[in-house]
């Protein structure tokens, strides 16, 4: 297969769209697939402003906390109620647009939707459509910087989740209750901070402008352990995302009936 330089990109050029046999397109179709299955669940659910909140056991879903609308249930607002409860303000206000920006401009999302929704490329050796690649060196990709400022915001929300999960072991008449909820929402802090903790930035906070490790002990203990995490960085960013929707549905499903939470233990 003979190829030519595309004058306008020096890129070379070769007739075939790929000369790939595998099925490279799986994978982009699959990551639109739970993406957009996802956004529409979240979207959804933000609107609902109901059926988040078993008082009796004090669980909050994870979408709705925290929970700072008028219309709140007091017993779910552990960080005070101060936004007015109008329907086009949705209850997950602060978690949802602090979460969606922090993984829309995630390292691994940002590779996964360039791929499948921009198709910029599709997948390796694979050719995209567009002409012209710019990169991320203008505006509004330009934005994707703000990404390491993004990592505090969602230290304090998975902080704010596991405060959640914690309380949900007092039940509502102040004695200790252990279920199936519980489990529930321990996983699901426990692959948000393991997701949170796999950020590139994050990796370089432990470490990074260190040009000698041996002379920061703590800081390489830290890049070690942040290290490992970030070499799972994809598997994490799926599992914490699933898992947030399971954590939801589940908290919805038993606050409207549907479902009775298994307190066996205690
Ligand atoms: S790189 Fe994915 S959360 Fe920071």
């Amino acid at each position: 297969m003979s190829s030519t330089l595309d004058p306008a990109t020096g890129r070379a050029q070769i007739a075939a769209k790929t000369l790939r046999t595998d099925r490279w397109w799986l994978s982009p179709l699959l990551t639109v697939v739970g993406l957009v299955a996802w956004i529409v669940y979240a979207v959804v659910h933000a609107f609902m402003q109901k059926w988040y909140f078993v008082a009796e056991y004090n669980y909050l879903t994870p979408f709705y906390s925290p929970c700072v609308s008028l219309g709140c249930d007091p017993a779910a607002a552990h960080f005070g109620r101060f936004v007015p409860d109008v329907w086009w303000l949705p209850y997950a206000l602060v978690s949802l647009p602090f979460l969606g920006l922090f993984r829309f401009t995630c390292y691994y999302y940002r590779k996964a939707y360039y791929r499948s929704f921009w198709l910029s490329p599709p997948a390796c050796a694979v050719a995209e459509p567009h002409r012209r690649y710019t990169g991320e060196t203008r505006a509004p990709l330009l934005g994707q910087n703000w990404h390491r400022y993004f990592f505090y915001l969602a230290v304090i929300l998975s902080a704010i989740n596991t405060y959640d999960a914690i309380h949900a072991f007092i039940k509502s008449d102040g004695s200790f209750g252990f279920g199936l909820g519980n489990v529930i929402l321990v996983v699901n802090v426990i692959l948000l901070w393991a997701y949170t903790l796999s950020c590139h930035s994050c990796r370089h906070i432990t470490a990074g402008r260190i040009n000698n490790f041996s002379k920061h002990p703590v800081r390489y203990k830290l890049w070690g352990f942040v290290s490992k995490l970030n070499a799972k960085h994809m598997q994490w960013a799926w599992a914490s995302l699933v898992w947030i929707v399971v954590a939801d549905g589940y908290i919805r499903l038993v606050s409207n009936g549907t479902f009775t939470d298994y307190h066996h233990i205690f």
